[in-house]
């Protein structure tokens, strides 16, 4: 298949080209604020068939149904509680996605066999467009291969996708960087699934205690339920072994400087690239004192590795709060959760 770069910057017809072939049952590499999605109709269970194919995603792990008008989550959520409600109207368009019951509308094929539905409205003018002009729901999981580093950028989406898919619309960078945060309210408490672009702090301020799903913090056994899927796959991962180091940037820096070997990479702040000039493969990731930032370039610069003959990683890493603690989940997972933690043991 030959997979068309569509350019909506430059060309006034790429939305509606993308919107015709999503009604036709095509899969498109989308752009959102997050990262990229690997779009489909989600109603039509060949298409949302060809998102698993293209992807090797496995086929019991759901996929978020995006909308462009909060509205449309009554269309497919079954029960709209009030935190819902409060939720959507606080932080919707934006990086957050919604666990609810769902309605018929969504086949079990998109739900990964589940009960729920997660729904998302995204700020993405782009996407937000081609849902419209596509006049139905997208189910959008992150459009990369799976096990890989998400896509922030129209090029990474062709790097792993390239003749797998009909078309790529190419909105530029995504401005957040790291997928969207997941929170069902589909059980007695809100639980957090997924850190994301929209903090814990952030759903506290709404919605008061929030439960925070053991799989964020440490590895799940592939055995296990777990109440995102997701959660129990390798995910994010370079080609070489990742070793999370935890503690203060100048901590880690120098516990990193010390274990340095032929072939060694480190994903570091900006600030710490200077420790390790000329004895390692280098990928900054922002600076240590802008979580921010580092949301925005983890993901490219764990793909960058890839372009090189590292055969091991160390990884400096954010402490969890605000939007370090999507950050920090994000390097441990593509870790497989190997930290060493240097502050164990401090008061
Ligand atoms: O920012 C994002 O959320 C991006 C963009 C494209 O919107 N999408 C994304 O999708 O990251 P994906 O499929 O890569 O990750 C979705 C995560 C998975 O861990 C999945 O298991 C979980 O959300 N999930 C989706 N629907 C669920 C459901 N009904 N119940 C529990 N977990 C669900
Ligand atoms: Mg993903």
């Amino acid at each position: 298949m030959n997979t068309q770069l569509l350019h909506p910057a430059s060309d006034p017809e790429a939305i509606a080209t993308a919107a015709e072939l999503l009604r036709r049952g095509e899969i498109v590499g989308i752009p959102t604020e997050t990262v990229y999605g690997l779009a489909a109709d989600a109603c039509n269970v060949d298409a949302v068939h060809r998102i698993f194919a293209a992807k090797g995603r496995p086929q019991d792990n759901p996929l978020i149904v995006h909308i462009a008008d909060l509205e449309q989550m009554y269309d497919i959520a079954a029960v709209v509680p009030d935190e819902a409600k409060a939720l959507a109207e606080t932080y919707w368009p934006g990086p957050m996605t919604i666990i609810l019951p769902k309605k018929e509308i969504i086949p079990m094929v998109t739900s990964g066999g589940l009960n729920t539905v997660g729904i998302r409205l995204p700020s993405h003018p782009i996407a937000r467009a081609i849902i419209r002009a596509a006049g139905v729901p997208l189910a959008a999981p992150s459009a990369n291969r799976s096990g890989r580093p998400s896509t922030t950028t129209a090029q990474h989406v062709m790097e792993d996708l390239d003749g797998k898919i009909a078309a790529v619309v190419d909105g530029g960078p995504c401005s957040v960087g790291v997928e969207s945060t997941v929170i069902s309210l589909c059980g007695p408490v809100p639980r957090l699934l997924r850190p994301g672009g929209i903090s814990l702090e952030q759903l506290e301020a709404v919605l008061g205690d929030v439960t925070v799903d053991r799989a964020l913090r440490e590895k799940i056994d592939d055995t296990e339920t777990v109440s995102a899927p997701g959660m129990k796959y390798r995910h994010y991962a370079p080609k070489a072994p990742v070793t999370v180091v935890f503690g203060s940037p100048e901590q880690s820096a120098a516990y990193i400087s010390a274990q340095l070997g032929e072939n060694s990479g480190v994903l570091c702040f900006d600030d710490c690239a200077s420790h390790f000039a000329g004895h390692a493969v280098i990928e900054t990731f922002g600076r240590s004192d802008d979580e921010t930032e580092q949301a925005r370039e983890v993901f490219d610069a764990l793909r960058r590795f890839d372009t090189t003959d590292v055969a091991e990683i160390y990884a400096q890493c954010p402490p969890s709060t605000g939007i370090g603690l999507a950050v920090s989940n994000r390097i441990k997972k593509a870790a497989g959760f190997h930290v060493i933690d240097l502050t164990e043991g401090e008061t």
